[in-house]
């Protein structure tokens, strides 16, 4: 019973919605030399049994666009770097190939040895969201010689340590704790054939850009010629396009699954107008017509996620929260009991914005705006996964919120949303004045490549995320 519960547990997942489908329907644009072709099916992947198992074990019927492409990209030993909306499938578009290849290569079965040799590395920018994907890559890779392993911060070290020394194929860590696992001499890079930076573009962003230099820096890492080098996000702001190209092979491929920095369409977004005074209000009539459909709401920094979480409590409302200033033990609490339903609101911070892939999350409120319009895309997200329907509700306080009112109606619009008429009138006047946004022009529509030239009507610090996000995603351990 055991057995089959961890089987149960391994493999669970959510069903597909309805309009999982839809996603064929949205445009594809592969640019870089020689594209290999895209696969229709699983079959055409040529996954060996195990692997192909695990597949139908996951559901997995039949592969979302980004893995359609990206597969065959990979597996032909090409560099990617590859948008598609948020909730697409962008995991198991590197990780199946990656996996298929060690199996084909037929990795040494891992043992314990005193310096581990991973075959690959992968990087994402907190600890809940590596440790997802290392659990993805544990189910895929189930019953199979290759070993993933995780290290983040705030667990021990020594214990992280061990689990490294026990064999380790795909290391998946958060910078800070991988750079010190390698510096600490327990990781050797010679082995080393794929570095995959999930969320690139917030990797290569002024918060993390010094690490990843510094991870390709690491003696014995293999040049990016020597290497596989793969990007995954559902945003790339075009100045950290360019930068990232420092990371990849010239002829590396950029596959983009519709428009670049888009929202994801399945997620109905609704923006109200609010003043500060009235937020508050405001969130609980949501939350009331909200039932007890599971539902995020962010907020701006630590100390606000704190207040709402307990506001929201006192108002009998079961709540819990998540940010940067938790112990680890207590996010991860947090998150399993929203995962599991205990407490059906979950209040964050920019920590849980990306990546994270939580079934049944139908609701996500903005109760503060994100600065940055890649975020408000990410933070909305969290819903509308994998063909489900999900809505968004932002409050917008024109007081502060007036920076992003253009960003946001061309990421509402992009969407087939309805703009309100206020918010188009905000962003119209917000035009040319004090109140420009620098991140005003998001999308980039394409590869970076294609241009050749850029308009630079923009300042260049574009990408920098703002202080408060920057203080919380991050992971310097
Ligand atoms: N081909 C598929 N068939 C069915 N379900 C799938 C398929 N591919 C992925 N999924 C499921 O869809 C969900 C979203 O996938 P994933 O987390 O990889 O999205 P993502 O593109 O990385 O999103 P984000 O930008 O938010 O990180 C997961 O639960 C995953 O298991
Ligand atoms: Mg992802």
């Amino acid at each position: 019973i055991f057995i089959f519960m961890c089987l149960y547990s391994i493999f669970s997942h959510y069903a597909t919605g309805i309009n999982f489908d839809k996603y064929d329907d949205i445009l594809v644009d592969v640019s870089g030399s020689n594209p290999p072709k895209a696969i229709m099916t699983f079959d055409e992947a040529g996954l060996c049994e195990s692997l192909r198992r695990n597949v139908t074990k996951s559901g997995y019927v039949k592969p979302t666009p980004v893995q359609k492409h990206g597969i065959p990209i990979i597996s032909a030993g090409r560099d990617l770097m590859a948008c598609a909306q948020t909730g697409s499938g962008k995991t198991a578009a590197f990780l199946l190939p990656i996996l298929q290849r060690l199996m084909v290569d037929g990795v040494a079965a891992s043992k314990f040895s005193e310096v581990q040799e991973p075959e690959a590395i992968i990087v994402a920018p907190t600890r809940e969201l590596i440790n997802q994907i290392y659990l993805e890559a544990r189910k895929f890779a189930y019953g199979t010689c290759v070993r993933p392993v995780v290290v983040y911060g705030g667990i021990n070290t020594g214990y992280t340590i061990r689990e490294v020394l026990k064999g380790c194929n795909v290391l998946c860590g958060t910078p800070g704790r991988l750079l010190d696992i390698i510096g600490r001499g327990k990781v050797g890079l010679s082995k080393l054939r794929y570095l995959v930076l999930d969320e690139a573009d917030r990797m290569l962003d002024m918060g993390f850009e010094p690490d990843m230099r510094k991870l390709v820096g690491s003696p014995g890492m293999p040049s990016k010629e020597d290497r596989q080098t793969l990007m995954f996000s559902a945003t790339y702001p075009e100045d950290i396009q360019r930068m990232a190209a420092d990371f990849l092979k010239v002829d590396y491929i950029f596959l983009a699954v519709g428009v670049v920095g888009g929202a994801c369409s399945d997620v109905e977004q609704t923006i109200i107008q609010v003043d500060q005074y009235s937020k508050r209000d405001q969130l609980l009539d949501v939350l009331k017509s909200t039932g007890n459909e599971r539902t995020m709401v962010f907020v701006e920094t630590k100390r606000s996620a704190d207040f709402i979480a307990t506001f929201l409590c006192q108002e009998k409302i079961s709540t819990t929260s998540i940010h940067g200033d938790r112990e680890q033990r207590e996010r991860e609490k947090a998150l399993s009991d929203f995962r599991l339903g205990q407490c059906p609101v979950l209040v964050a911070t920019s920590v849980a914005a990306r990546g994270l892939d939580i079934e049944q999350v139908q609701h996500v409120v903005n109760f503060d705006l994100p600065s940055s319009i890649d975020e408000y895309v990410h933070r909305i997200g969290r819903t509308g996964r994998c063909g489900n329907i999900g809505r968004a509700v932002s409050f917008f306080n024109p007081e502060s919120d007036t920076p992003l009112a253009r960003s946001l109606v061309k990421v509402l619009s992009g969407a087939q949303q309805e703009v309100p008429k206020w918010l188009e009138e905000i962003a119209f006047s917000a035009h040319g004045t004090t109140g420009f946004n620098p991140r005003g022009k998001v999308f980039a529509s394409t590869d970076t490549r294609k241009g050749g030239s850029f308009k630079t009507d923009e300042p260049p610090q574009a990408s920098a995320p703002s202080p408060a996000v920057a203080a919380d995603d991050e992971e310097w351990e």
